[in-house]
């Protein structure tokens, strides 16, 4: 069967080794550090007294970073096991930081709104229809700003994909983005980029788009909202 992200961190032993599985070697380390360097910046005009909602939250990696900086941050997570680990490590901000067990995919009717929304490391994971579902929910909670992270498809990066598995290093992500596809699930959630961060473009696919509400489009049509 193939790897469903809705099911697969919805088990404790899987959400208690998530950040020192990925994070913990040399590598994983200084990615962790430059993405939060990048999600910092791209907050970076959104005054410190507001809220964000993290969608999908996880165990509370990028949060933290966002309560460093003095935001209150609402998490949501489909796993309550990931978000079990995030409000353990996040205990010292227990003021500042709430969570609830959601499916983005279902927020539409979801009773508060936020100042911004971050949406990372989950939307590759799934084809290009669920992604926009899946950012049309996280969209629907923020009164303004939204921030995505994704992973791009290049001809540089199809390229560099293919010397990786030649060389059978770890899995790439099953749907990376086109710009095309990336303008597509943008607006198709309502969204309009106002500006984009790479990290570490001849080794990374990882981009980070800061984008704004205002514009849906279906077929082709867009509507300001
Ligand atoms: C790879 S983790 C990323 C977490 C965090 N954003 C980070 O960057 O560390 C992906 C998360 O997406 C969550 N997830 C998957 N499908 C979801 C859905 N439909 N709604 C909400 N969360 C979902 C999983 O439970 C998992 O915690």
């Amino acid at each position: 069967m193939d790897w469903n992200p809705e099911q697969h961190y919805k088990n404790q032993t899987i959400a208690g080794e998530y950040d020192k599985k990925r994070f913990s070697s040399i590598a994983g380390r200084v990615f962790n550090y430059l993405e939060k360097r990048i999600i910092t910046k791209c907050f970076g005009e959104l005054p410190k007294d507001k809220i964000i909602v993290d969608v999908p939250c996880g165990t509370g990696r990028l949060a933290e970073i966002l309560l460093e900086q003095g935001y209150k941050v609402h998490a949501i997570d489909i796993s309550d096991e990931m978000l079990t680990i995030a409000r353990q490590r996040l205990a010292k901000y227990s003021d500042h930081f709430t969570t609830e067990v959601g499916d983005a995919k279902q927020l539409d009717q979801h009773p508060v709104q936020y100042d911004a929304a971050l949406c990372a490391r989950v939307l590759m994971h799934f084809p290009l229809e669920q992604q926009i579902h899946f950012l049309r929910g996280v969209s629907s909670l923020s009164n303004g700003l939204v921030v995505i992270n994704h992973s791009l498809n290049s001809r540089y990066q199809r390229f560099r994909r293919l010397i990786k598995k030649l060389l059978k290093h770890q899995a790439s992500v099953n749907y990376p983005v086109t710009d095309e596809e990336l303008n597509t699930l943008l607006s198709s959630a309502g969204l309009k980029e106002i500006k984009r961060y790479r990290m570490l473009p001849i080794i990374s696919e990882a981009i980070y788009v800061v984008a704004s509400k205002g514009v849906i489009s279906d077929d082709n049509h867009h509507h300001e909202i």
